[in-house]
């Protein structure tokens, strides 16, 4: 596991309260990376993404599903519209909590989702509550990854999934130039830390899951950051940003480094699947 200590949680919540309106303009509904299997949109590729996580973890209909770090409430919304499923999103933003909640609305899926601002270290849900733990790309953001997956496992009912799908540090050990580019995507995307795949592994399976699935989907999603970097020069984004909040937008300049630490290996996307003993 590499760390950034300097990253706080006030700032994490600042960040995508001011950023949000950004990634609705460079990306879509969808916080998250593209998944390309060839030449699909950017848009098919983000929702490609949702739809090959609901099918690796055996999301059913009408599924209980608690999306942790629900952004704009992509995911939430397309799985209670494509799969009946009723939703709790959980976000650190009151900005995204009014967004998805409207997003929702506008969807026709108000009475299937719902939409709470809280810190998922926090956030308290009845005991084996839910038939699915769904989190994209939220937990790189968390400060005790072990003690959440901990606590997500109580809230899932026996036979229940967890399905994850996390930034992670290249495998150690890495060379300086390595863990120097890890290092600077944590600070330019705010996360305290970014594990291994063994470390999710272990975290997972600690909190007494039984692991499913390990998938290793980086060289299926990096172009994402090819795309999110030729649309930030094209549309001029910069001076906006730095009108708006300089430091909170610190990510814009991160977009090659990241696509470098991928390109190197010095980080890799993972998706994983775990199941509750029944
Ligand atoms: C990269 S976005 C992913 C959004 C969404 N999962 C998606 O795929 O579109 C990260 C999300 O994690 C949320 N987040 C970060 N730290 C959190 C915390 N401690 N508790 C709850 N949500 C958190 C952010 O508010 C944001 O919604």
């Amino acid at each position: 596991m590499i760390s950034c200590p300097s990253v706080e949680k006030r700032v994490i919540r600042n960040h995508y309260n001011v950023s949000t309106l950004f990634y609705r303009v460079l990306w879509g509904q969808h916080i998250h990376h593209g998944l390309w299997s060839a030449d699909e949109s950017p848009k098919v590729a983000a929702r490609q993404l949702t739809e090959r996580v609901i099918r690796e973890a055996g999301v059913r209909d009408g599924d209980q599903v608690v999306d942790i770090g629900c952004g704009m409430g992509g995911s939430s919304i397309h799985l209670a519209r494509h799969h009946n499923c009723q939703v709790t999103g959980v976000t650190l933003s009151p900005f995204q909590q009014r967004w998805a909640t409207t997003s929702s609305w506008l969807n026709g899926t108000k009475k299937k989702t719902r939409f709470i601002c809280e810190d998922a270290e926090k956030v308290e849900f009845s005991p084996e509550s839910f038939d699915v733990a769904w989190s994209i790309e939220c937990t790189e953001h968390l400060f005790d990854k072990p003690a959440f997956f901990r606590r997500m496992s109580g809230w899932l009912r026996p036979g229940g999934r967890v399905a994850i799908c996390a930034w992670l540090a290249g495998d150690e050990p890495l060379d300086e130039v390595g863990r120097q580019r890890v290092y600077d995507v944590c600070e330019g995307f705010f996360c305290p830390s970014l594990g291994t795949m063994n470390d999710y592994e272990g975290w997972l399976a600690d909190a007494g899951l039984k692991m499913q699935k390990t998938l290793d989907w980086t060289d299926q999603v990096s172009r994402t950051w090819e795309i999110c970097r030729d649309r930030v020069d094209r549309l001029s984004v910069r001076p906006i940003a730095k009108l708006i909040d300089r430091g909170q937008l610190i990510f814009l300049d991160r977009f090659q480094t990241i696509l470098d630490a991928y390109n190197t290996r010095s980080m890799r996307y993972g998706c994983f699947v775990a199941e509750k003993p029944r």
